[in-house]
């Protein structure tokens, strides 16, 4: 493995946004444990069917299964620059994580912590929209997908289900902040602003 980032943050901050643009103009590799989840419901896997009643109801998969997924990944990866969004989500995976890395003399180099304000997330998950052939994110009104393309909602972009999950992340996920913050690892991106300039204030850090 080459760098280590996590991408941490509330629902709708501009993770993938930011990471798509990284993995074009820099090579990085994206791990997201949402992606992989999804694409496992999709498929209709043993993985799929446990996952989707948390995710249709906006809770967090139990760290087992997290854990046990990102063990898998680490073991195909060599010597790329990973951005891990959306994980760890919690103290435990967290701990788990650097347990790993350990064991192959890794840590992580830096978290990227996406600044904010709950109002602009229900703003833009609500309007979120994807294009189910390639996985590109659009926005109804920031980003409009093209008029030819036809484009899908997330099931977990409806609003009472996006209030569930900023709940969740300010309980389970927010001390993350503190743990990084206390080994030196936390940097903060103001992810309120458009994204050219999240990308600008990225690019600094990295
Ligand atoms: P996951 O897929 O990880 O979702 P999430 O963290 O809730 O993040 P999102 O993908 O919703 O948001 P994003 O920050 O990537 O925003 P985006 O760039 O798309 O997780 C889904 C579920 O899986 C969880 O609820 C849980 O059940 C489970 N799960 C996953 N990982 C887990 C784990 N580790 N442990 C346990 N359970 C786990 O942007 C959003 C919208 O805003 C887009 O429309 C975009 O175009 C627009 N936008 C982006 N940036 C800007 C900007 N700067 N200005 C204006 N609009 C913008």
């Amino acid at each position: 493995m080459g760098k280590i980032i996590i991408f941490l943050g509330p629902p709708g901050a501009g993770k993938g946004t930011q990471s798509e643009r990284l993995i074009k103009d820099y090579g990085f590799i994206q791990l997201s444990t949402g992606d992989i989840l999804r694409e496992a419901v999709k498929n209709g896997t043993e993985l799929g069917k446990k996952a989707k009643q948390y995710m249709d109801a906006g809770q967090l998969v139990p760290d087992d299964i997290i854990i046990g997924i990102i063990k898998d990944k680490l073991d195909e990866l060599k010597d790329e620059n990973i951005i891990f969004d959306g994980f760890p989500r919690t103290i435990p995976q967290a701990e788990a994580f650097d347990e790993m890395l350990a064991k192959e003399g890794k840590e992580v180099d830096k978290v990227i912590l996406f600044d904010v304000d709950d109002e602009e997330v229900v703003n833009r998950l609500s309007g979120r929209r994807i294009d189910p052939k390639t996985g590109k994110t659009y926005h109804i009104i920031y980003n409009p997908p093209p008029p030819e393309i036809e484009v899908i909602q997330r099931d977990d972009d409806k609003e009472d289900v996006i209030r569930k999950r900023l709940e969740v992340y300010h309980t389970q996920t927010k001390p993350l902040v503190d743990y990084y913050k206390k080994r030196g690892k936390l940097v903060v991106v103001n992810a309120n602003n458009p994204p050219d300039d999240v990308y600008n204030q990225i690019k600094e850090v990295l």
